[in-house]
């Protein structure tokens, strides 16, 4: 709700929206209805009858597709299996189908696979619409469905090894891309030529679009020296502002703009500032072990101390949504900068709010 509220207030059509969600709640549903948007993607059997009711009731028609897991294993986290909590699985499809269109406020407009984010190989891709182009044919041959549109949702991967500076460590492949994106819209498009009948295809490409496009700021607030030689340098964000580096152990590269023109070729371990010992921007625990997904050390300029600012790139997907007040620590503001070279405040820092919540207590 909370999305759909954000998308309709930011100017999108509601029949340009699609919403998906494993949970959604009643008035989620009630909301999505309500506006009338272009079709909310259905997770369940008991999603399907509740939806049908809301409907009922409000006496309105809900679009619908339906989510399947199309089985198809990604190189990072997978949303396309049955082993995920995501969607129907293939062999419920026919049942689902013929539920939905014996359902009175019910309009089936489509099927929707989501198989992961930063979908990083073509194979993927390719397996995932063959089998959603095999699934549309057997709907079309067994009950006469047709379609209005394919939705093969978001996993447009993003480059974030484009301005890789580290030299010490091979990162995982899913960071980067080795092909450029349009050969993914081209193995699509090749795979959707085997179809019965034309269908629309939607597209969600929220990571590929908004990732490079935020940088992340950040002070260096200590620094230390081991007996072993290795410098750290402790920064005042942690995981409060990019949990993705600690949750799924996300590689950002990150320079030093204090002095951005200077050689980055010493290496630093850097923190960040929680109580946390996994508050830091290299893999703990792989480390051990040997299987590190994250560069041991970032390279900065020799330098580089207390008081520079970094930059972490191309932090704009999953990195704005998902600040937290852990450890007590306010939320940064936002700003964006213009083409014009004007600045926007987006979102002011928690500073004066949170301070007047901590007075309260
Ligand atoms: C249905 C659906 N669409 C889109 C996305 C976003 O994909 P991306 O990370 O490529 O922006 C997600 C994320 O998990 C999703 O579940």
């Amino acid at each position: 709700m909370g999305e759909l509220y954000k998308a309709i207030k930011s100017g999108f059509k509601p029949e340009d929206i699609v919403y998906n969600s494993p949970g959604k709640r009643i008035r989620d549903l009630h909301y999505a209805v309500k506006n009338e948007i272009n079709c909310i993607n259905v997770d369940s059997f008991y999603e399907l009858e509740l939806l049908n009711n809301i409907a009922g009731e409000l006496g309105l028609r809900a679009s619908i597709s339906l989510r399947v897991v199309p089985e198809v294993t990604v190189p990072t986290l997978q949303t396309g299996i049955s082993r995920s909590k995501f969607g129907f699985e293939i062999g419920e499809l026919l049942k689902a189908y013929r539920r939905a269109l014996e359902l009175k406020n019910i309009d089936v407009k489509g099927i929707h696979a989501h198989i992961g984010s930063q979908v990083s190989d073509l194979t993927s891709w390719e397996n995932a619409s063959k089998t959603i182009v095999r699934i549309v044919n057997q709907l079309y041959d067994s009950i006469g469905l047709k379609l209005e549109h394919i939705n093969l949702g978001g996993g447009i991967p993003v480059d974030y090894t484009r301005t890789l500076i580290e030299e010490d460590r091979e990162l995982p492949t899913y960071y980067r891309t080795n092909f450029d994106v349009c050969e993914i819209a081209k193995t699509i498009s090749d795979n959707l030529r085997n179809l019965k009948y034309d269908v629309k295809l939607y597209i969600e490409p929220g990571r590929s679009l908004v990732a490079d496009a935020c940088v992340l700021l950040t002070r260096i607030v200590n620094f230390k020296e081991r007996s072993s030689g290795e410098r750290w340098l402790i920064i005042d964000a942690g995981f409060n502002v990019l949990p993705s580096a600690r949750i799924l152990r996300w590689y950002y590269p990150i320079v030093n703009a204090s002095r951005i023109s200077e050689k980055h070729n010493v290496r630093f371990r850097i923190g960040g500032p929680l109580c946390d010992a996994e508050d830091v921007y290299h893999d703990v625990e792989g480390e051990e072990y040997n299987r590190e997904k994250l560069p041991r050390y970032r390279c900065l300029p020799e330098k580089t101390s207390v008081g520079d600012i970094l930059a972490f790139l191309h932090v704009g997907a999953y990195g704005p949504e998902v600040l937290m007040n852990f450890n007590g620590m306010l939320k940064p503001p936002y700003i964006m900068i213009l083409r014009s070279g004007d600045i926007k405040i987006i979102r002011r820092s928690d500073e004066l709010n949170d301070l007047l919540l901590y007075e309260e207590f």
